[in-house]
């Protein structure tokens, strides 16, 4: 997402989205007030993004590009999805290469009868718009690398919808290899499972380091409005927290259902990469002394701000990403880490410079590409604060994206 700061100067709601709000906000109520009086932030944030039907992600509200409330990579242009096909081909190739997958009992192979296992699919999750994978697709056509299957784990079913309806208009002809999942696929996946701005749109927990421990950030509500409320933070979140011995007063958030998909969609891995996109940190960056009131971010048409109480349904609420908890997650499953790196320098490495080189010398299509690029590299847009982050299982050859820059030893 476009990061720049804003003064929330707000546009006002239409009257039909103060009334899917309000649904939203009666929806929330009523579980606070069963709940007893507050329910924790990350359940807050859940159903503010994912309430069936009323949630940011789940109503049908536009939400990405110029006339939603925030851009991504893919909708920037085609370059990103370019990028990462180059990556995804050489994993695929790899895969492809595997030793033959049928032997006889003794365990060798009758000559002719060797039955090379097929080639892996890519699982891309919360693939927003679509954009990222109709454009990735039609760039693996191009290179013919085309995975077998191209499966997509969406939890919106209006974006699913939305999705469908890409590439029907662009790229009808791949829909055949396009597959919508209800849930992870079963165990023996091999493939790569890509996310883009998945990890920050998960629900976060937050906390504060008070004078007699750490306490834990719920949401009630008060005066007609959501309020935050304090609850000591129970014994588990206690000790993860307290062993990041952080200062009184000091606020943050912890992705503890990000580090939990994680290790779910390792467990199904059987061989491939987990290859994921998003601003973050390693973790002393992200518990740094000077970010002491959080990375929670908020963002309504193209206003960022940091109050994630207000418009229920209508913001996008997202915090930024420790990467050290991803890997530590992936590797507790028994994944290898494979390499960590910036975007800018992750998109490089993917061939980003040969494949601008490629561009007709039209003067218009030149500036459209030259302004991409610059979004997707410049480190005051999302070249620097946006992370590649690779884990894997059974893949040996150094992946081509992290050649340039590989900065797993900050993790
Ligand atoms: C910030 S958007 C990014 C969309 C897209 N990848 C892009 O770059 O434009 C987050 C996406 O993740 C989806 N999502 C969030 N949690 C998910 C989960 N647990 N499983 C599948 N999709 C999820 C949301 O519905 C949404 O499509």
């Amino acid at each position: 997402m476009s990061r720049i700061p804003n003064t929330p100067s707000m546009p006002e709601p239409t009257p039909e989205e103060h009334a899917l709000s309000q649904r939203l906000t009666d929806l929330i109520r009523a579980e606070i007030t069963r709940a007893g009086g507050a329910i924790p932030f990350a359940r807050f944030m859940e159903l503010a993004l994912y309430a069936p039907e009323l949630g940011y992600y789940s109503a049908g509200k536009h939400k990405f590009g110029a006339a939603g409330d925030f851009v991504t990579a893919p909708e920037l242009g085609s370059v990103f999805a370019q990028c990462l096909a180059r990556q995804c081909a050489q994993v695929l190739d790899e895969l492809r290469d595997d030793v033959p997958g049928s032997t006889s009992a003794a365990g060798d192979t009758a000559p002719g009868t060797e039955k090379v296992r097929p080639a892996g699919a890519i699982l891309e999750a919360g693939a927003g718009s679509g954009a990222l994978a109709v454009q990735l697709l039609l760039e693996l056509e191009r290179l013919g690398r085309l995975p077998a299957r191209y499966q997509i784990l969406e939890i919106s079913s209006a974006l699913r919808a939305r999705q469908r309806a890409l590439f029907t208009e662009n790229a009808p002809h791949l829909l055949e290899r396009v597959q919508w999942l209800d849930s992870f696929p079963a165990a023996g996946f091999r493939g790569i499972v890509l996310g883009n701005e998945l990890l920050d749109a998960m629900p976060v927990e937050r906390f504060r380091v008070g004078a007699h421990g750490i306490v834990q950030l719920q949401v009630g509500w008060e005066d007609d409005c959501f309020v935050w409320r304090e609850t000591p933070a129970n014994d588990a979140l206690h000790k993860r927290l307290a062993a990041l011995n952080l200062p009184e007063g000091y606020v943050s958030e912890i992705g503890l259902a990000a580090e939990g998909w994680v290790r779910s969609v390792a467990d199904i891995l059987e061989q491939g990469v987990l290859l994921f996109v998003d601003y973050g940190f390693p973790r002393n960056e992200f518990y740094h002394p000077q970010r002491s009131t959080g990375t929670l971010m908020c963002h309504y048409r193209h206003r960022a701000h940091a109050d994630p109480l207000i418009l229920p349904g209508l913001q996008d609420i997202t915090a930024h990403v420790d990467f050290s908890a991803m890997a530590a997650a992936g590797m507790e499953a028994g994944l290898d880490l494979l390499g960590y790196a910036s975007q800018a320098l992750f998109l490089l490495g993917c061939g980003l410079d040969k494949i601008a080189a490629c561009v007709p010398v039209d003067a218009r299509v030149q500036l459209t590409l030259a302004n991409e690029i610059k979004k997707l590299t410049l480190p005051h847009e999302m070249g620097e604060l946006f992370k590649v982050i690779a884990l894997g299982r059974g893949v040996d050859a150094p992946l081509t994206g992290f050649r340039l820059q590989d900065r797993r030893a900050r993790l």
